[in-house]
């Protein structure tokens, strides 16, 4: 039976190869794709998920615009990592795909409640407000929702501050909401994702797949690696949010560990911070867990697989 997602995202390079994972992907059925604002506006990132679905063909999967604006605080966006697009590289394709009238976070609950108990997994990829926009409008949602495998977070390490990482930074507000709700929930965060690095043997071996999506990936790692090698002095980039896909196709991909997480929302250093309690074996009633060791080889394996079967 495959598995049902609904890929919350803000492409954003790594939104936009978590996307094609998830699509090409036979174990993953797609119910949905929702975007917030994050790594660009909410217009930008809408328009290059619609891209995405260009380039691949999709079609018959709903696409629904969500949040424009993080919950309490003024958007941030980050054109230093995706540049002024969201999507900078690759010249994109013009979107035919109609986005749905509806709101994302309508979209979310409609899907989760017409479903049965249990068999759909939340996957965000970028700031958590669709889905605290989405438990706090109909609560139900929490119990029935299988689990939640967010890229987001990281236990020892920050990127948009010393401590926090980007996508629950510009919103902990959402983050909290998120990570309180009782769900299973999985953060992948950077400490896991700064494993997943698109060395050169991994390009080569995309660039072999040889079809336009895998050319549109080469072109995307390109500009991603140049902008992480200025900004934060990385060799080869870290491809986060596949990474959250790649753990609900195949849990082997990665270790974890289980642990009780909060968010940081008063700190004046340390807003946004995923702190991890590892002082004691967790509680039972532990109902998070994060990521901690990346399968390097079986994670990009499943990503060039996903690269071969779309055509
Ligand atoms: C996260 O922030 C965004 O820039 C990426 O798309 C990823 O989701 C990494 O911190
Ligand atoms: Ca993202």
């Amino acid at each position: 039976m495959a598995k049902k997602i609904i890929l919350d995202c803000d492409p954003g390079h790594d939104d936009a190869i978590a996307l094609l994972l998830a699509y090409g992907n036979p174990e993953i059925d797609l119910l949905a794709v929702t975007t917030v604002a994050g790594n660009q506006t909410l217009e930008k990132v809408t328009h290059n998920a619609l891209a995405v679905a260009e380039m691949a063909k999709i079609q018959g999967i709903p696409f629904a615009a969500g949040a424009s604006r993080p919950l309490v605080r003024d958007i941030e966006v980050a054109p230093d990592i995706h540049g002024d697009s969201g999507l900078d590289g690759p010249k994109l394709p013009e979107p035919t795909l109609m986005l749905e009238s509806c709101h994302a976070v309508e979209l979310i609950i409609k899907l989760i409640m017409s479903h049965p108990p249990k068999t759909i997994t939340l996957v965000p990829t970028g700031a958590l407000t669709n889905i605290a926009l989405a438990a706090r409008l109909e609560p139900r949602i929490v119990e029935r929702v299988k689990e939640v495998v967010l890229m987001g977070g990281g236990y020892h390490v920050g990127n948009w501050s010393a401590v926090a990482e980007f996508n629950i930074k510009i919103d902990p507000e959402a983050a909290h909401i998120v990570f309180n709700e009782k769900w299973p929930l999985t953060m992948v965060g950077l400490d896991l994702t700064h494993q997943a690095l698109a060395t050169p043997d991994i390009v080569a071996n995309i660039t072999e797949v040889g079809t336009d999506c895998s050319q549109f990936v080469i072109e995307l790692l390109a500009f991603f690696g140049r902008m992480y090698k200025q900004a934060q002095g990385f060799d080869a980039p870290p491809v986060h949010d596949p990474c959250a896909v790649a753990y609900v196709i195949d849990p082997t991909v990665m270790t974890t560990q289980r642990v009780p997480v909060d968010i940081e929302l008063t700190g004046t250093l340390t807003l946004g911070m995923t702190v991890a309690d590892f002082r004691h074996p967790a509680p039972d009633d532990c109902h998070t867990q994060v990521a901690v060791k990346l399968d390097h080889a079986k994670f990009w394996q499943l990503v060039v697989d996903a690269l071969k079967n779309i055509r």
